[in-house]
């Protein structure tokens, strides 16, 4: 293995070279993507929607100074779109130039890398670069059972195959990280692979060094008061939808624009349609706030 995966001598290094990139990560996370590094294994990031999984990925792949490769998973998607295609139109043209060319073509011909297009998991076994890529699996739970087979093949011995062209293997391969909504469970199988992290709604403090980041225009009273009600929002039982770091943030900046200064301002109930996403829950939330629920 080449000298790659050392640019993080710790944990704490990685945490904070994070927190410069504006993501706030916690110690459990920063020691998960440290392990992934070092031990060249994939991470399975699970948690409710909004709480940074994504952009975990993405940020990993900027403190790196390398590639993210992504690839967005939904139901149905296939090896064509994951791995790799042939350039069909492509293959036809050919055929008709060598037509009126005179030429003669054969089968082999038309399947070379001229015709291969590349998908985000073969490009992130080829990448090349001095460092690994970071290849993020996104919403993995939305695939169906046969992808995620064929990624635990992937996963576990980093080689795909194309039956025209050969195996390719990586001698640099990708960090991998996957997220899921646990929308379904994952199979054990591939859950074995991987090292296995749940991100968490974070505590107020938290809450407040993220939006501090994302919206420093706002006050200090702001971000207190936002975060802090968040927090207490998420503690109601039966909420169809508690409100992510993403809706929070976008909360804050509405509030910001609306000229508020504290969440008791007559003008801050306008913008609860940034932060709560069902007419039910908003009436649970309103009550619960004014201390009737
Ligand atoms: N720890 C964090 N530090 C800084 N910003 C964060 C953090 N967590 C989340 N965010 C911000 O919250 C937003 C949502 O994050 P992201 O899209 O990564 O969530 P997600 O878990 O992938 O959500 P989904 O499951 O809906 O895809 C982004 O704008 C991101 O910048
Ligand atoms: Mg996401």
């Amino acid at each position: 293995m080449t000298g790659q995966r050392e640019t993080f001598s710790d944990i704490e290094s990685l945490r904070i070279a994070m927190e410069k990139a504006n993501y706030v990560a916690s110690a459990g996370l920063a020691m998960a993507l440290f392990c992934a590094l070092k031990l060249n294994q994939p991470l399975l990031l699970e948690g409710e929607p909004g709480v940074g999984k994504t952009e975990a990925a993405k940020v990993f792949a900027r403190v790196l100074n390398t590639d993210l490769i992504r690839l967005q998973c939904y139901e149905g998607i296939d090896l064509s779109e994951a791995v790799y295609e042939w350039n069909y139109p492509k293959q036809l043209l050919a055929i008709r130039i060598a037509e009126t060319e005179k030429h003669h073509l054969e089968e082999h011909d038309l399947f070379t890398e001229e015709f291969l297009i590349e998908r985000p998991l073969l490009k992130a076994l080829r990448h090349k670069g001095e460092m690994s890529s970071v290849l993020l699996v996104d919403e993995v739970d939305r695939s169906d059972d046969e992808f995620e087979a064929f990624l635990l093949e992937l996963l576990g011995e980093s080689t795909i195959t194309i039956p025209e062209l050969g195996t390719f293997g990586s001698d640099r391969p990708p960090v991998v990280i996957l997220t899921s909504n646990r929308t379904r469970d994952l199979h054990d199988a591939l859950k074995r692979r991987c090292i296995y992290h749940w991100i968490s709604y974070p505590d107020i403090e938290t809450t407040i060094s993220i939006l501090r980041r994302h919206v420093p225009e706002a006050s200090k009273t702001l971000l207190s008061q936002s975060a802090a009600t968040v927090n207490r929002i998420r503690e109601i039982n039966h909420l169809q939808k508690p409100p992510g770091i993403a809706e929070t943030i976008d909360w804050v900046r509405a509030l910001v624009l609306l000229g508020v200064d504290s969440i008791e301002d007559q003008k801050a109930p306008v913008a609860w349609g940034s932060l709560i996403k069902y007419r039910e829950d908003l009436d649970i939330v309103e009550s619960t706030l004014r201390g009737t629920g």
